[in-house]
């Protein structure tokens, strides 16, 4: 049984368009790629031959599924955060029986799509979707006892959060669940990273550019997209990748009333996703009261899962 989405505060869209293109270095946050065409072009993404975050994530999480369902242990409610199409917790789902899942997403219309097809899958769950952002504080409908909740956070999502962000995000769920379980992509050759954000198809640029057209459509911009490049590269100091969008050439665009200065090869930094090493990942979760007790990897230690316990 899947409810029509529960909506929570998701204005802010052009106020904080304009606040970060009139900071000295420009920005957008990551979470508005997620229109429509966004959710779609990042479901792409997770087919493409170089994006082997999903398929590593996905073997790893079949291969250690009966583990991975007794660290969650027989919950009544199962609660995801950054749900899009909800592939990877059809599998949890399967395994844990949980009576509610609550499925918590930017994105209206994947969460939609995807609660009416879990609704066929498994008739007798109640589908409870929440098209919320996970970076304010949420009000989730849970019922019951947090010791009867699990919370899922896969696919490397906490890779999109500065660590900062992603603690305070860790400490906001200690709240909810008393068992958390995060998809956590790795370090590795930055040449594996460098390509898996600049795919041969040009899959992840299209993701890229299409804030700019979310911008022309919902906010009256007027980019013209042919004048912005996409540009992703390994930064190791803060062990993330870096993606931007380059003015090609000067110019000024307008986004409603105001007008913003572009010079020639200065960039919109559009999005982070940091890589972590396994103690990396338990430290930041240390800081925010969870207890690194098992992690899950896949054969080529590509990306983890880690169980988290709070303490
Ligand atoms: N969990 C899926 C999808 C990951 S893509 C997987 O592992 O494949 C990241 C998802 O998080 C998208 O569906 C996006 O819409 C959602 N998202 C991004 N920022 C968000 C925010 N601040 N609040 C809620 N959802 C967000
Ligand atoms: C959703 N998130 C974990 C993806 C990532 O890998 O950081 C978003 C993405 N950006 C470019 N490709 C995929």
């Amino acid at each position: 049984m899947a409810r029509e989405p529960r909506g929570q505060q998701l204005s802010g869209f052009r106020e904080d368009v304009i606040a970060g293109l009139s900071l000295p270095r420009k920005s957008l946050p990551p979470k508005y790629f997620y229109d429509a065409a966004g959710s779609r072009l990042f479901e792409r993404i997770c087919r493409l031959r170089e994006y082997y975050l999903t398929r590593a994530e996905l073997a790893l999480t079949r291969a250690h599924i009966a583990a991975i369902a007794r660290f969650a242990g027989s919950r009544g409610t199962l609660i995801e955060y950054g749900s899009g199409a909800s592939m990877k917790s059809r599998l949890l789902i399967r395994a844990l029986r949980p009576a509610t899942y609550i499925a918590v997403d930017i994105s209206r219309d994947a969460l939609q799509a995807a609660a009416r097809r879990l609704a066929r899958e498994f008739p007798r769950l109640d589908i409870v979707p929440v098209a919320g952002d996970f970076s304010r504080p949420l009000t989730l409908p849970v019922k019951g006892r947090r010791g009867g909740c699990a919370v899922y956070f896969p696919g490397s999502t906490i890779g999109n959060l500065t660590p900062e962000e992603a603690q305070a995000f860790l400490a906001m769920t200690r709240g909810q669940a008393g068992r958390m379980l995060v998809g956590v992509d790795l370090k590795k050759d930055a040449n594996v990273l460098h390509a898996a954000y600049n795919d041969a198809q040009g899959v992840t640029a299209a993701f890229n550019l299409n804030l700019l057209r979310r911008i022309n459509r919902e906010l009256g911009g007027d980019f013209d997209l042919r004048r912005f490049a996409h540009y992703a590269f390994y930064n190791p100091g803060p062990g993330r990748i870096e993606m931007h969008l380059v003015s090609r050439a000067r110019q000024t665009v307008d986004v409603g009333a105001h007008r913003f200065a572009f010079d020639a090869g200065e960039s919109i930094h559009t999005e982070n996703s940091y890589k972590y090493s396994i103690a990396e990942f338990r430290g930041l979760a240390a800081k925010a009261g969870f207890k690194g007790t098992k992690v899950w990897t896949d054969r080529r230690g590509l990306f983890s899962l880690h169980g988290l316990v709070a303490v």
